[in-house]
């Protein structure tokens, strides 16, 4: 049934192969469950066969086949992941205001996977860049111009009682990515994925993942001692805040999503631009009841979208207007200023030292 089959990447618990289809010569991906998998294993992956079939959205994989006694299923092939692009993008130095507008473009159609997730009362529980997939659409591998699908469903649920929260008997989703309440009390809704998508936000923006270099159990760690069922931001002090820095201080990059939970926005990277600093900082309040909802992330991010497109227009047709009636061999030199002049800084940039990156495992 296929030829060329050639593996993608060989995870810790199953194997992802791309393939041809013989009789159709379209491109799939096989995800199958690692030899000798155990039951838990086999388990993820009908899981994620049983939500793929309920779901039907363009910016969600779409199954082609699946083979329930093997454990495996098909899917389109997709061209690689976001945590990919984080890497691209960090190493072709865009200018920040390039980069932010790539990002808005990246995280919409997440949104809307999402919110068409939410409305239908699935919950993914693993968002993170290595789980949102993306194909280039114009065959170019140096552009930005890509489709975006979600995937890795292993850990979807669906909501089935009035609170809207499912308990898991296992801590499920990445350690890195987890809302409080989930890492508390391995409590997930739909709220703890806007938590996730807010960090989205954050790493696709400042190419900074959170908690990086940090083992797992040191996140929860972390988190445990600060936690209650339900906080009240108001309930911090600037002495408790003094004090969480002060014992956690060591922890930079470690402590971020702490720092933006308590609100500490002295901490919050300036790198960020405001649209979408204020996106991941209302996605990841600590108190679910007061994250935004993606269905209202999803209109920010358009109306943002818009907003920027509409200024770059208009920045062209000003920018094109005086160059016609004010050529000048000054204004020409100054213009190029910048090229010529790498140093010339675009915008107040205090990045932090970035430590070595790696992907960040799921549970
Ligand atoms: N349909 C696909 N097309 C192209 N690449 C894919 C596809 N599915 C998965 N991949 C690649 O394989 C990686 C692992 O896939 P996936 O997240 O589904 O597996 P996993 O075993 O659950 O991995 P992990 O435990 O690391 O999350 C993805 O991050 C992506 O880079
Ligand atoms: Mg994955």
């Amino acid at each position: 049934m296929f030829e060329k089959i050639s593996l993608i990447m060989k995870g810790s618990r199953s194997v992802i192969y791309s393939a041809i289809i013989k009789q159709t010569q379209q491109p799939v991906a096989i995800k199958m469950p690692l030899e000798n998998a155990d039951p838990t294993i086999l388990k993820l992956i009908d899981r994620e066969i049983f939500l793929l079939k309920k779901l039907s959205h363009q910016n969600i994989l779409s199954l082609i086949t699946a083979d329930p006694t093997e454990h495996s299923f098909v899917t389109e092939l997709m061209d690689g992941d976001l945590f990919g692009l984080i890497d691209r993008m960090d190493e072709e130095s865009l200018p920040l205001k390039e980069r932010w507008r790539i990002v808005r473009n990246l995280l919409l159609p997440v949104s809307e996977a999402l919110t068409y997730m939410h409305q239908n009362k699935y919950i993914h529980r693993d968002i993170k860049p290595e789980n949102v997939f993306f194909r280039y659409s114009n065959s170019d591998p140096l552009s930005f111009d890509v489709e975006v699908k979600i995937g890795d469903l292993e850990h979807g649920a669906m909501i089935t009682g009035q609170s809207g929260r499912v308990r898991s008997k296992h801590l499920r989703g990445t350690a890195q990515y987890l809302a409080p309440e989930s890492a508390k009390n391995k409590l997930y809704s739909r709220e703890s994925d806007v938590y996730s998508f807010g960090l989205l936000v954050y790493a696709m923006t400042t190419l900074n993942l959170p908690y990086q270099g940090i083992k797992p159990t040191q996140i929860i760690n972390f988190i445990l001692p600060y936690l209650h069922d339900e906080i009240d931001i108001s309930n911090f002090t600037v002495a408790d805040r003094e004090h969480i820095e002060a014992e956690h201080g060591e922890f930079s990059d470690f402590s971020w999503t702490f720092l933006c939970s308590y609100q500490l926005s002295p901490f919050w990277v300036d790198e960020m631009p405001p649209d979408l600093d204020s996106l991941a900082k209302n996605c990841c309040q600590i108190c679910p009841k007061n994250r935004i909802t993606m269905a209202t992330a999803r209109e920010t991010l358009m109306t943002e979208i818009a907003r920027n497109t509409e200024l770059t227009a208009a920045k062209e047709d000003s920018e094109t207007s005086s160059t016609e009636l004010h050529v000048s061999a000054k204004a020409l030199i100054e213009s190029t200023h910048g090229f010529l002049n790498p140093s010339t800084p675009q915008t107040k940039s205090t990045e932090p030292l970035r430590p070595l990156r790696c992907n960040a495992a799921s549970w």
